[in-house]
């Protein structure tokens, strides 16, 4: 379905894993899984710690665009995404750059993840 691509100063080297058909876990989850260390504690969408830069890898429309409330929310506070980069992805579906791990829901498009 996807391939996911995670890239971190604290890991030897990038790790891509496959996301399956249906499978519509978070990245979080998709990251625990496979062990790759991405900073979390609420899980929530609350605490902000999770949060990641997320690349879409694929020349098409992007799929991954909806933000929760919480999301926009502890995002905004954090400094990592504007008030205009929130309307850029409800209008103009734009993804902005910096998303949470604990909320972003993978989808049937390619993703690179930096931690
Ligand atoms: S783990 Fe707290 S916001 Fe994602």
């Amino acid at each position: 379905m996807a391939n996911i691509t995670f890239s971190s100063p604290k890991m030897k080297k990038d790790l891509t894993v496959y996301a399956t058909a249906g499978d519509t876990s978070t990245l979080l989850a998709l990251a625990k899984e496979h062990k790759i260390p991405v900073d979390f504690e609420c899980e929530n969408g609350e605490c902000g710690s999770c949060a990641v830069k997320v690349s879409i890898l694929a020349n098409k429309q992007p799929m991954g665009m909806h933000l929760t409330e919480k999301e926009k929310t502890v995002l905004n506070l954090a400094g990592k995404i504007t008030k205009d980069q929130i309307q850029d992805a409800e209008v103009n579906d734009i993804p902005p750059p910096w998303r949470l791990a604990c909320q972003f829901i993978v989808r049937n498009e390619d993703v690179l993840v930096s931690l």
